[in-house]
């Protein structure tokens, strides 16, 4: 009997994933009986857009932490699909940094192409994953959540695809229960025009504070306060956004801050980030991380240490992503047919050590882009996915810091070349800065 292979999670790393097995299965594998249980009712994970926040139409919570006018904050060179490139989907050269929904478009035509829905279990949400050692198989339990039914399969190998950006970190704060104002996470941020007029305080220094306080401001708020922890984000930002220590307290609506100073705000965001959650997956099978670039107890980033049937994708934080995603997905696929065999467990121990001391003396960013990059590269060389230029993306993410530190305001407006095609981005027809519409079909219209 084939072997079968449980999938969990239908955004970009499981929709790699099956991708990666259908790629096998045109060469001529025989592949495994692939199940692919994802929870919302359409693909694309994060990538699709929801307005809902809380709780979804079942009581569940909700996934998506995407927000209305997001624009990719890295140029989309560095996560393209080397077996699938931009100008394949797109028929014509496009911008670097596209909007949410062109991205969306992007990651759905490749499955499409592809074929893999029929893979997937749409509305049916994994409730409990466990190691059945004498049966030597994974008990799956899924419930169906149209009708709240649950059943229990097993699997051979099971595939964990369920993010890391959907449970939020939330902090408190003195004061913040008599707050007269909003307080949010940055997961639960949809419209930045709800904040109009505001005088809003953005708490965090990483990557959703810096787009919601430039989101915010973009749709009219009337200052951003960002509050940082550790150190300041440092840009050369717009009038109207300024960086302070962080917060002390809050009284009523006066927001104190480490430094002493103070300020009155309407609203709260909370940016600090995310838990990696598998409530899902039993005590000695769940991944327990904070959001670095290599988790402990996953070889190669992606094998459980004390079960590598069990496999991890997208895990890690992320420079790179969607193509990073696919090299998983590929080294995965590869060891399920049969392809690699995996060391002993010392060995795979003292390799993920190995990453993990070379983590630790990354000093920032352009470190830290080398290291996810050397990492890529590791676990390309091992694998059949199509070679592309890894270095020139290597070079563009470091352009891209020094872009954004020119000109945060401006550094989606830069031009990036294809690693895969060379093809170079036209510059898009109008600055983000001032470009309100982040349609596909704005985006698409008229480049320069
Ligand atoms: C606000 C925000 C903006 C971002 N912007 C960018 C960007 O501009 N560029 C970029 O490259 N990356 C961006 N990212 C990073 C993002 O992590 C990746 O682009 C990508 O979405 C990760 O894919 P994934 O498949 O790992 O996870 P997800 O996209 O989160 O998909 C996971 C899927 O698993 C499903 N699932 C979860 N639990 C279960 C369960 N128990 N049972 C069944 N199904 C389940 C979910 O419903 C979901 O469909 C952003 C992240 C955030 C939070
Ligand atoms: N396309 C886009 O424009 C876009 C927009 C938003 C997010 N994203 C993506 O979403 C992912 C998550 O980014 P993120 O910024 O949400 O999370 P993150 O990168 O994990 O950063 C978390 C931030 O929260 C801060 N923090 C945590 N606990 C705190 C506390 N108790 N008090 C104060 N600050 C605290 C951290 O501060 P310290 O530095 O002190 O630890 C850090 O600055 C990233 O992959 C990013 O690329 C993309």
């Amino acid at each position: 009997m084939a072997s079968q292979i449980a999938v969990i999670g239908a955004g970009p790393c499981g929709l790699a994933q099956l991708d990666a097995f259908e790629e096998a299965r045109r060469g001529g594998a025989e592949i495994p009986e692939i199940t692919c249980f994802e929870q919302q009712s359409d693909w694309g994970g994060l990538w699709n857009y929801t307005w809902r926040t809380g709780l979804d139409e079942h009581g569940d919570p909700v996934h998506g932490s995407m927000y209305r006018y997001l624009w990719s904050n890295g140029p989309k060179e560095c996560l393209e699909f080397a077996d699938y490139t931009f100008d394949e989907h797109f028929g014509q050269p496009i911008p670097s940094f596209p909007p949410r929904e062109v991205l969306y478009d992007y990651i759905t035509g490749r499955a499409k192409k592809n074929d893999v829905r029929r893979f997937i279990q749409f509305n049916t949400a994994v409730r409990w994953i466990s190691y059945d050692e004498q049966a030597g198989k994974f008990a799956v339990t899924v419930q169906t959540r149209d009708d709240g039914r649950t059943r229990t399969e097993q699997f051979d190998k099971v595939i964990v695809a369920t993010g890391h950006f959907s449970t939020p970190n939330m902090p408190s704060f003195e004061g913040f229960d008599r707050f007269p104002g909003r307080i949010m996470h940055s997961h639960d941020f949809r419209d930045a025009q709800e904040f109009t007029g505001q005088r809003l305080l953005v708490i965090g220094s990483s990557y959703s504070a810096e787009d919601i306080a430039l989101q915010t401001k973009k749709y009219g708020a009337q200052s951003v306060t960002v509050s940082y922890r550790t150190q300041p984000m440092g840009f050369p930002w717009p009038a109207g956004i300024d960086e302070v220590p962080l917060l002390s307290k809050v009284d009523g609506s006066t927001a104190h801050f480490a430094d002493g100073t103070t300020r009155d705000v309407d609203a709260i965001v909370l940016c600090t980030g995310y838990q990696h959650s598998f409530r899902f997956i039993s005590d000695e099978l769940r991944l327990r991380t904070a959001n670095v670039l290599y988790p402990g107890n996953l070889y190669k980033g992606v094998f459980w240490l004390g079960q590598p049937d069990l496999m991890y994708l997208g895990m890690q934080d992320q420079y790179y992503t969607f193509s990073m995603f696919d090299t998983q997905a590929w080294y995965a696929r590869d060891y399920v047919l049969g392809r690699i065999s995996l060391p002993s467990p010392e060995e795979m121990a003292a390799d993920i050590a190995r990453w993990r001391d070379r983590l630790a003396e990354c000093a920032g960013p352009f470190d830290e882009i080398d290291f996810q990059a050397a990492y890529v590269a590791d676990l390309h060389k091992e694998v059949d996915y199509p070679s592309y230029d890894l270095d020139l993306t290597r070079a563009h993410f470091k352009e891209w810091e020094h872009d954004k530190t020119a000109s945060i305001t401006g550094y989606r407006d830069k031009s990036f070349s294809s690693p895969c095609t060379g093809t170079i981005a036209p510059v898009h027809h109008t600055p983000w800065w001032t470009e309100l519409d982040d349609s596909m079909a704005t985006f698409l219209g008229n480049q320069t």
